[in-house]
């Protein structure tokens, strides 16, 4: 009996507690808040920012990752990819880099940042880098990669024949 009157009592109470969590259609924005929210292509984000926003849900703040969920660490390591016939397309056709909200120049830019001998890429970065450019992701971003995992073991194996560490973090 008193375990159906907490039933009964909680019954009651949960929805109640959950209602909280939904929204009231009649709220206003807060005061200066009014205006609709900018597309992050028009929003003119640094490439950090840009970084923080989309990326680092994933790659963490300092590009390490996480190999629990499949996450490749790109610190120290994804300039190798530069290294390696196809690898410097792969890096932009990615579906995190390629369908993320921001346009060729931001998303170029991204990259070259993410390149810097002192950023996410560090030591891996060959000396001959040259940045990439707007036309050139517009170019590569659309030729979706149907096997993905087979183009990145692809790319892995030419690493390999280099004698590069693969210091991704989800190879074995
Ligand atoms: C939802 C999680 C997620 C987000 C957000 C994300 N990525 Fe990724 N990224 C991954 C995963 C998982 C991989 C491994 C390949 C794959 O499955 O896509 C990857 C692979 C990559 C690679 C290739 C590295 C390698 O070793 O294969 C690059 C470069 C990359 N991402 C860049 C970015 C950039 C730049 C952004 C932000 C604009 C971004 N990613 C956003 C999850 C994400």
């Amino acid at each position: 009996m008193r375990y159906l009157m907490m039933g009964v009592f909680f019954a009651i109470v949960a929805p109640l507690a959950f209602a909280r969590a939904i929204p009231d259609p009649a709220q206003k924005h807060a005061p200066g808040n009014e205006a609709p929210q900018k597309p992050i292509a028009q929003a003119g984000y640094g490439a950090a920012v840009n970084y923080q926003l989309q990326c680092a849900g994933c790659h963490l703040d300092d590009g390490s990752g996480s190999a629990a969920n499949d996450t490749p660490n790109m610190k120290g390591f994804v300039g190798n990819f530069l290294k390696v016939e196809g690898g410097r397309e792969f890096l932009v056709r990615v579906p995190g880099a390629s369908q993320s909200a921001m346009n060729n120049a931001q998303l170029a830019d991204l990259m070259n940042w993410i390149m810097h001998k002192d950023g996410i890429a560090g030591k891996s970065v060959p000396d001959d880098f040259k940045p990439y450019t707007e036309e050139e992701v517009a170019s590569v971003r659309h030729q979706v990669m149907l096997d993905l995992p087979g183009v990145r073991r692809g790319l892995i194996e030419r690493m390999r024949a280099q004698h590069l560490a693969i210091e991704d973090g989800v190879s074995r």
